[in-house]
């Protein structure tokens, strides 16, 4: 036996420990499917939430604090760093952690960019011919009147920050796009007006390193915070997925125009991507272009997706860490999964936290399916279960139909109680 073998023998019998990086429900949806992989002994999560903390060990250092992530994943003896939220990957936690010989889940800084800049997503995807919206760029010097009158209502306008889903003004309201233009450019000293795309938008997450690529089932987010999609943009409210607007030649269309061209362009840099890319698209009469690109698992999307994988997720990360993601490429059940966020009160505002949550939140698994809390915003005061963030936690229902599935989570919801809370009651509407 060659001692290579030998030593993947010894790390097998010993299980990997996998540091898990982000608090929300994305980040436990994933700490839940690593806990699964036989090859998996410990996870640890930072800064997790009280959900992490049942089921892992949670370490109170912020996903921001590249050094002291770093510093953790030195001492713990990472196997593997999975890296949840972007802002992390742009300050440039991977690009630290190879330097030491970490492997970690997340593309590098320059990577990151595709997500850090709206501005340099688009000129990637105009440079590669990746069908996406016209832009102009607004500066001090742009007659604005003429720029907003070029293509019309409705007025998509995109500050170039990472603003956590805050930075984007969707309005058919003329005054109210100008007054944001003109904010955003006394304020970053420019703003990208985007042409408008109609449509359905779905989400497709793509599992990347320079071996190759793997798009795992689309699924489809709910941003606005009120029924029929109304109200005011949030993180997500809820998703399901497989969602039936990404057909199987939806599919094909977004993997050969969008992905296969993206994948060769980011393999062919001097420091490949690895990690996920999620790809926000628009769906119009059968034809995908892009929204937004994304560098990390989107969430709530994650929590429906991750389930699906039949395949051991620890491997399938490890793989796309190390650059051998064609040697493991992953199975999927044939199972639908669909999630409801219970957000806190006053969210997307400032949420009221520090509210004791109650009820039954223990895992459901029986012969109709699964239905489980994922948490996001809850920690614990004197052994008591509080909110402590916007998107609180989510219930999550796993069935052979998604009717099943929604039912499942609808269920679940129900037994759990948070005063002020509210939810979305219509999540999968466009599917059922
Ligand atoms: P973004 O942060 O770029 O994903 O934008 C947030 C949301 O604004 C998207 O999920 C869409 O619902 C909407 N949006 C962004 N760009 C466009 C566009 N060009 N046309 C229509 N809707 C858009
Ligand atoms: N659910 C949208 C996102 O993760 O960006």
């Amino acid at each position: 036996m060659g001692l290579f073998m030998s030593l993947n023998r010894l790390t097998n019998l010993m299980g990997r420990t996998v540091l898990v990086v982000g608090g929300g429900g994305r980040e436990h949806a994933l700490t839940i499917g690593l806990l699964e992989s036989p090859s998996v002994s410990e996870v640890h999560v930072a800064p997790g939430n009280a959900g992490t903390a049942e089921i892992a060990t949670n370490h109170a250092v912020s996903a921001g604090d590249v050094d002291a992530q770093v510093a953790l994943a030195r001492s713990l003896n990472a196997d593997l760093v999975v890296v949840g939220p972007e802002a992390p990957l742009v300050a440039g936690l991977s690009d630290s952690l190879r330097a030491i010989g970490i492997p970690s889940f997340g593309p590098h800084s320059a990577g990151a960019m595709l997500e850090g800049s709206k501005d340099f997503a688009k000129q990637v995807m105009l440079d590669l011919g990746i069908p996406t919206a016209g832009v102009q760029h607004l500066t001090s010097a742009t007659d604005l009147d003429e720029a907003v009158d070029l293509w019309g209502a409705p007025w998509v306008v995109k500050r170039d920050v990472l603003a956590g889903g805050k930075g984007v003004v969707v309005t058919e309201d003329r005054d109210e796009a100008l007054e944001f233009i003109q904010n955003s450019i006394d304020t970053d000293g420019m703003v990208l007006l985007e042409e408008f795309l109609s449509g359905e938008e779905a989400s497709m997450l793509v599992m990347m390193d320079e071996s190759g690529y793997v798009a795992l089932p689309c699924s489809q987010d709910h941003k606005r915070v009120s029924e029929g999609d109304m109200g005011l943009n949030t993180g997500g409210m809820g998703a399901y997925a497989p969602a039936p607007v990404a057909t199987e030649s939806v599919r094909a269309r977004a993997i050969s125009e969008i992905v296969k061209p993206m994948h060769a362009h980011l393999s062919s840099q001097e420091i490949p991507y690895r990690g996920c890319l999620y790809v926000g698209l628009m769906i119009d009469d059968g034809a995908p272009s892009v929204v937004e690109y994304n560098v990390r698992f989107g969430d709530p999307e994650t929590q429906v997706t991750v389930p699906l994988i039949s395949s051991d997720l620890c491997e399938l990360l490890l793989a796309v860490a190390e650059g051998r993601l064609a040697d493991s490429m992953p199975t999927f059940s044939n199972n639908h999964a669909l999630t409801v966020v219970l957000a806190a009160e006053g969210y997307p505002g400032p949420p009221v936290k520090g509210r004791p949550i109650s009820g039954d939140l223990s895992n459901h698994d029986d012969s109709d399916g699964q239905a489980f809390i994922h948490h996001a915003g809850t920690g614990t005061i004197n052994n008591e279960l509080v909110s402590t963030g916007g998107r609180v936690l989510a219930a999550t229902g796993i069935a052979a139909s998604l009717s099943e599935a929604r039912e499942l989570a609808y269920q679940k919801l129900s037994e759990v109680q948070l005063e002020g809370a509210h939810f979305r009651r219509d999540i999968g509407h466009r599917a059922l």
